[in-house]
């Protein structure tokens, strides 16, 4: 079991998955977030490849449990530069298995499906891997030195789905760019079969199999899957954008230039050991792809707007920002609201009820209250979140509850 006082080390925590595993580990104990490229300030600079740093590093941390992490994941940049991918998917491994082997301490290590050659339909932990590509085989180097160790938990991923619109570097977030940048058509593969996989869910799986020392070989992916073609007409779904947007199916050769690295035709996984252990964290696919695109703002507003609300929106926004009257108003309720708290502003809550785009939630944060605003309008804030008013909490109509405790406590009503 993780103990708060245990120290964690994340290597490649700045990517995709270590966006969630670093969310999931956060507050069970003391996480050590690394990673070569510092997109966040929570991470500190660690190259895997470099053994010397990495022996200094892991000797000055002393971690409890290793999650490691760190590929190189960019299948055409692994062609093109093999020796990187070697030094890092495999190197990186055998660099952190090296201390982990001394200190008898758990290490986790994130393989892919990859590893197959896609002969089968599915795959289950005891068919025999056979890369195509150097990151297949590169992270099969790794796997093999990860196996290694008595306590290493090797868990082999599906197609990654996580990390939003700034760390998604793969599939979903590449669909969801054509989208915004006005695709109509989109032209998707229909011979590539594979098993999506939620990093949160991934997360999940690493810390309790960790918690439970539950070390071994496990596929790691969603329930179920399907091609390329699939897993984009149900992401248009989610995204309100199935009649609006069509799917061109073309087989891979239609892409061959841009995605020159072999890729197996099946990469689904079925997962039989994590199954065995915590059925509960292999949930079907399209479950996952509903919640992930729901948990982050992808700014696809525009596309699910008509032209004539846009305009509409705009023009609002501009005006309670900037008319005079809207301007005096606000400063009418900001003496108010002055005169009428007891507290200090940090402490009194403010709820706007008709909050429009949300100009004035936005002038209450900024004098240090707690605000909030609410609009049956979903449209209207969802501008608001998209010219930056962020400081915010949004409450939907959904929330309205929200309203009704605060009325019945009595709170102070402006109107
Ligand atoms: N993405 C997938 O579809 C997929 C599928 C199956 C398995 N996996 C495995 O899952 C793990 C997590 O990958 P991910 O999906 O989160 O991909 P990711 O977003 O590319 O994350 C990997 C992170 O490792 C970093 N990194 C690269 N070289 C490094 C080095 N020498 N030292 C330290 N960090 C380095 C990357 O930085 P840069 O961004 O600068 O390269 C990136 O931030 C990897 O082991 C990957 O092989 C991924």
């Amino acid at each position: 079991m993780i103990h708060k006082t245990d120290r964690v080390v994340i290597t490649g925590c700045g990517g995709m998955l270590g966006e969630a595993v670093f969310d999931i580990f956060k507050d069970a104990c003391q996480v050590r977030a690394s990673d070569i490229d510092l997109n966040v300030p929570w991470l500190e600079r660690l190259d895997v490849s470099v053994a010397k740093d990495v022996a200094l590093y892991l000797e000055k941390v002393k971690p409890n449990y290793i999650v490691h992490l760190a590929a190189l994941t960019d299948m055409e940049y692994c062609e093109l530069h093999p020796e990187e991918a070697y030094a890092t998917n495999t190197g990186g491994v055998q660099n952190v298995v090296e201390y982990a082997r001394e200190h008898n301490i758990p290490l986790v290590y994130i393989s892919t499906a990859g590893i197959f050659d896609g002969g089968k339909d599915e795959y289950t932990e005891t068919d025999v891997p056979n890369p195509l590509s150097v990151y297949g085989k590169s992270k099969y180097g790794g796997e093999l030195v990860a196996k290694t160790l008595p306590k290493s938990i090797v868990i082999r991923a599906g197609w990654m789905m996580g990390g939003g619109p700034k760390k998604d570097k793969k599939f979903i977030n590449k669909i969801i760019k054509q989208l915004r940048a006005g695709s109509k058509e989109l032209a998707i593969v229909n011979d590539k079969f594979g098993t999506p996989c939620h990093t949160y869910d991934l997360a999940q799986s690493i810390k309790y199999l960790l918690d439970n020392n539950e070390y071994g070989l496990y596929h790691g992916a969603c329930e179920g899957g399907g091609s390329r073609a699939d897993i984009s007409r149900y992401l248009l779904e989610c995204l309100g954008l199935d009649n609006q947007v069509k799917v061109k199916e073309v087989d891979s050769s239609y892409f061959a230039e841009n995605y020159f690295a072999k890729r197996p035709r099946s990469e689904k996984l079925i997962n039989i050991e994590l199954k065995k252990v915590a059925p509960h964290l292999t949930r079907d696919w399209r479950i996952c792809l509903k919640e992930y695109i729901d948990r982050f703002n992808w700014n696809l507003w525009d596309l699910n707007t008509s032209g004539m609300e846009r305009s509409f929106y705009k023009n609002y926004f501009k005006i309670e920002k900037e008319h005079w009257l809207m301007v005096v108003r606000r400063m009418i309720v900001e003496d108010n609201l002055k005169s009428y708290s007891v507290k200090p502003p940090r402490e009194t809550k403010v709820l706007d009820f008709g909050c429009g785009s949300g100009i004035f939630v936005d002038e209450i944060a900024t004098l240090g209250y707690k605000a909030h605003g609410l609009d049956i309008s979903e449209e209207a804030i969802k501008f608001g979140v998209l010219q930056g008013i962020k400081t915010w909490e949004l409450l939907m109509r959904t929330k309205l509850i929200f309203l009704t405790i605060l009325l019945m406590r009595s709170a102070p009503l402006m109107s």
